[in-house]
């Protein structure tokens, strides 16, 4: 039944129909900050309130944050006079249940139809994801936890709330979540799973080569490329492993996180967690050399000019391309400032790659530390050149020819 509605040239949820159902939880207030970062990112919200939420949060918030009128009756206030959780349902991409209310969790579980949001919800033929949010005992009571397992059986997505502390005042879990959280389940929910129990290991991130206690050898690399590439294979429905390089960039949600700073810490990780993938894909920025010893101690400065001494780290695509499982795609970057098509032709060869990313560093809107790129996709029998887009749209194109290549095995 899911069809994959997020187009991979266009950035996240740009264009998508979200309808927001808002029940009774102190959480409410969290759900207006979600819908102002939806319309941040161009997504068209329209927002159904039951009573109790309207008594933590007006609907006149809503209306102005979503720029929509806001739905509260079934019947009473259509205008056309036509029912309006159907045609909700209908004119919508996805709907979004937060924050859902231990009553909400019951009534849809039941399959109610006794107020506006459950009857969408049982009208609609769309996925839907629900983020539960109440007190610790409420959400861990049998009631709560069995109605989750059947909303689960029904083909819904659940967001797991956070733990921490609650606004009745105890600790535990039954925070809604941060929004990243959310928006990868709607971009999930939505989104192909072609990757389904596919094991994939990303790596990101520059390399640190200390030098000695304070100082060491790296890169321009930002992660953002090879994170955008793990968030993208997870919401393909793949089992994610990122091994990152120090970078200054949030934990992907659901995504399996191993930092490592050296290139040899990288290379034991990555050697690691490569059994059993079916995919690898090195975004990972490795520093090919480092300083032959890391001194215990501050290095002091001389009157004599100074010379490192450096050593080569190993190329750990290569090793993976020598050792590789039957089946299993590698998939390469190669940072170049000139003669890309050959440099990725040799890179293709020289270390056993499926695939080689060319990416061009010297431009302003390509490269280290920017949120779009233009790359050039090598195999062995095709070259494609993308266009300049989102590193999102960037990592989705990625991944569509990884998806090509495994069902060509
Ligand atoms: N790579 C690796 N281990 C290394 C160096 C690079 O796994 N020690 C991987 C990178 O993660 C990337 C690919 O090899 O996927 C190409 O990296 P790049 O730095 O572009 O190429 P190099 O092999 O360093 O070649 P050159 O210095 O000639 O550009």
């Amino acid at each position: 039944m899911k069809e994959s509605i997020v187009k991979s040239d266009k950035p996240g949820l740009q264009g998508v129909r979200v309808l927001l159902g808002v029940t009774g939880s102190i959480a409410a207030y969290k759900a207006a900050e979600w819908v102002r970062e939806l319309v941040k990112e161009e997504a068209l919200v329209t927002v159904m309130m039951t009573d109790s939420a309207c008594e933590f949060v007006s609907s006149l918030t809503f209306a102005a944050l979503s720029g929509n009128r806001v739905y509260r009756q079934m019947f009473a206030e259509d205008p056309e006079g036509v029912m309006a959780h159907i045609n909700l349902s209908r004119d919508t991409d996805i709907l979004l249940i937060a924050p859902a209310t231990a009553q909400t969790l019951s009534r849809l579980s039941h399959g109610m139809g006794d107020d506006l949001i459950s009857t969408t919800v049982l009208a609609a033929r769309k996925p839907v994801v629900i983020c539960p949010a109440m007190n610790t005992n409420m959400f861990l009571h049998p009631a709560s936890q069995q109605n989750l397992e059947r909303l689960r059986s029904y083909g819904y997505q659940l967001v797991d709330p956070d733990s921490g502390s609650l606004a009745c005042g105890e600790e535990g879990t039954g925070r809604l979540p941060e929004w990243d959280v959310a928006r990868e389940a709607l971009l999930g929910a939505l989104t192909l799973n072609d990757l389904e129990g596919r094991k994939v290991v990303v790596t990101a991130g520059p390399t640190r080569e200390a030098l000695d206690p304070a100082r060491y050898l790296t890169n321009r690399s930002s992660g953002k490329m090879g994170y955008a590439l793990a968030r993208a294979a997870r919401r393909r429905g793949a089992k994610v492993t990122l091994v990152s390089g120090p970078v200054d960039l949030d934990a992907p949600p659901g995504i399996e996180l191993v930092r490592v700073q050296s290139a040899r810490q990288m290379e034991s990780a990555v050697l690691e967690h490569a059994q059993g993938a079916a995919v690898v894909v090195k975004a990972a920025a490795v520093a090919d050399y480092r300083p032959a010893t890391a001194q215990e101690h501050k290095i002091k400065k001389k009157a004599e000019p100074m010379h490192l001494d450096l050593v080569k780290n190993n190329d750990i695509l290569a090793t993976l391309g020598q050792n590789r499982r039957p089946g299993q795609i590698l998939v390469g970057f190669a940072a170049e400032s000139q003669n890309h098509r050959q440099e990725g032709f040799r890179k293709l060869t020289e270390k056993g790659a499926d695939l080689i990313v060319v990416n061009d560093i010297l431009g302003s809107t390509t490269g280290f530390d920017v949120d779009t790129n233009q790359v050039t996709l090598v195999e062995q029998n095709q070259v494609t050149e993308l266009p300049l887009m989102s590193k999102e749209g960037t990592a989705n194109q990625i991944l569509n020819r990884v998806v090509a290549l495994l069902e060509q095995q």
